[in-house]
C-alpha cells in the first residue's frame, strides 16, 4: 500500500466543515474556567514586572524627562542608559525587553500606549509612545513622600516571595511560614539585615503617610483634645509626624525597636523611644497603633491592648489604623480581595498575625477591658477604630 508523506516543511491541514458548532464562552465553560486559572497563575508576573520598572526608575523618567507626555522605549532607554552609565561598566540597555516590559504594563493601564502616526513605518521600539496613567504616578517617587513605589518593592522583596514557598509547609506542620524560610522570625531577621530592614520601614512609611493624612484631618476633634500621643511600633515616625504637623500642640512619643528607631529621622515635636512594647507603653492621653494589631495572633493583641489600656487616662482613647474584612461574600467586592490578600501576606510575614473581621476586633477589645468603640472610614483599606473606656 502506498502512503504519501507530506515534505518535512509543509504540513498539510485539512479543515472540517463547520456544522453549526460555536464556541462556549459561558462563564461555566471549561474553556473559560481554564483562561481564569491560566490569568491567576500568570497574576505573579504583575508586581515583578512592576518592581523592575520601578527599579529602572521608568515612572520618574516619562514623569521628568517627557513632561508628563509620552516617551517611546528608545527614549526611555536612553536616559536609563545616562542613569546609570557610571553605575555599569557597559550602560547597553536592551530596548527590546524594556519594550515588552512596558507593553506588558501598559496593556493593564500602568502606562498609557499611543502609536504616533508620523513614524508608522518604525520599530515599535521607536514609534509606541508610553505615558503615566493615575497609577503610574502612584510610582513616581522623586520628591513623593507617599509615592507606593517603596511599598510595591517591599512586596515584591525576595525574603518574603522566598517566604512564600514555605506556605503549605505551615498548614502541614502549624509552624510559622516565615521561621520556616529563615529559621528566625520576621522581626530579628530585620534586626540582623540592614538593607531588608530599610526596604521594610521605607515601604510601610510611605502607606502610612497617605492614610495618617487622612486619619489626622477625619479626627480632626480628637486630635484638639489630647496633648500627649505615643505611637506604638511607630517605626521611622512617619505617622506622628503628620500628626504633630496638622495638630503641633501634641507631644508625639515614637516607641519601637531599637535597630528601628536607629534608622529613624529626628521630627519636630517627636520623641523616639526604643522599647518592647508587650513590656511597657509609656502613659499619654493616646495611644495610636497602626498596622500593629494585625502582625498578632490574639493573645499578643489583647496583651497589647491592655497595656494601652493601662497607659491612657479614664477618658484616654485608643486608636487603632487597620484593614476590617468586610463578610460581603457574594459581590467578592475589591475591598473584601484585598483584605484577604494582605491576610495571605500576613500568614507568611508574621508570626500569627492577621487580618480580622469586625466581630474578631470586637472580641479583642472586649477581652481588653473597653466599653465601646468608634469605626471611621477612610477612603484606604484600613479604618480608624477608636476605643474607648467608657
Ligand atoms: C507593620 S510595622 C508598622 C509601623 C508603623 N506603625 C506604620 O504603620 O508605619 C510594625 C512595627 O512594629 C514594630 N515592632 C515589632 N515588634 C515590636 C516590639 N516588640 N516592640 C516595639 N515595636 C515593635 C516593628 O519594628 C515595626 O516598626
Amino acid at each position: 500500500m502506498l502512503t504519501l508523506v507530506p515534505p518535512m516543511d509543509s504540513i498539510h491541514h485539512v479543515l472540517a466543515p463547520v456544522t453549526g458548532q460555536h464556541i462556549d464562552s459561558s462563564p461555566e465553560s471549561a474553556a473559560t474556567q481554564e483562561l481564569q486559572l491560566y490569568e491567576m497563575i500568570f497574576s505573579a508576573v504583575k508586581p515583578l514586572a512592576l518592581k523592575a520598572a520601578v527599579l529602572l526608575n521608568i515612572p520618574d523618567i516619562i514623569a521628568t524627562r517627557g513632561n508628563e507626555g509620552p516617551l517611546s522605549a528608545e527614549q526611555i532607554a536612553f536616559h536609563i542608559a545616562a542613569a546609570n552609565s557610571s553605575s555599569t561598566s557597559n550602560s547597553h540597555v536592551d530596548v527590546g525587553y524594556l519594550y515588552r516590559i512596558l507593553r506588558f504594563l501598559a496593556s493593564y493601564g500602568v502606562f498609557s500606549e499611543q502609536e504616533e502616526a508620523d513614524q508608522a513605518d518604525d520599530a515599535d521600539t521607536k514609534k509606541i509612545k508610553f505615558g503615566l496613567t493615575g497609577i503610574s504616578k502612584l510610582l513616581v517617587q522623586g520628591g513623593n513622600q507617599q509615592s507606593c513605589g517603596p511599598f510595591l518593592l517591599l512586596i515584591a522583596n525576595n525574603v518574603y516571595l522566598e517566604a512564600f514557598q514555605h506556605l503549605h509547609e505551615s498548614v502541614l506542620e502549624g509552624c510559622y511560614t516565615f521561621n520556616k524560610a529563615h529559621g528566625t522570625s520576621p522581626w530579628e531577621y530585620l534586626g540582623r539585615n540592614p538593607q531588608a530592614n530599610q526596604i521594610f520601614n521605607e515601604g510601610v512609611a510611605t502607606n502610612t503617610r497617605s492614610v495618617m493624612a487622612s486619619v489626622a484631618k477625619m479626627y480632626e476633634d480628637g486630635f484638639k483634645s489630647m496633648a500627649t500621643l505615643v505611637d506604638v511600633g511607630g517605626g521611622m515616625g512617619s505617622a506622628l509626624s503628620i500628626i504633630v504637623k496638622e495638630h503641633s500642640h501634641i507631644r508625639g512619643i515614637n516607641l519601637d525597636q531599637p535597630h528601628v528607631i536607629a534608622t529613624a529621622p529626628p521630627i519636630t515635636g517627636v520623641e523616639h523611644m526604643e522599647g518592647n512594647m508587650f513590656e511597657h507603653i509609656p502613659s499619654a492621653d493616646a495611644v495610636m497603633m497602626k498596622w500593629i494589631i494585625h502582625d498578632w495572633g490574639d493573645e499578643e493583641c489583647v496583651k497589647l491592648l491592655r497595656r494601652s489600656y493601662e497607659a491612657t487616662p479614664a477618658k484616654g482613647k485608643v486608636l487603632i489604623v487597620e484593614a476590617i474584612v468586610g463578610g460581603d461574600k457574594e459581590g467578592e467586592s475589591m475591598s473584601r480581595r484585598l483584605g484577604l490578600s494582605y491576610d495571605m501576606l500576613l500568614m507568611v510575614y508574621t508570626t500569627g498575625g492577621k487580618e480580622r473581621t469586625e466581630e474578631e476586633f470586637k472580641r479583642l477589645f472586649q477581652l481588653a477591658g473597653f466599653k465601646s468603640y468608634t469605626i471611621i472610614k477612610l477612603p484606604f483599606l484600613q479604618s480608624l477604630i477608636v476605643l474607648s473606656k467608657a
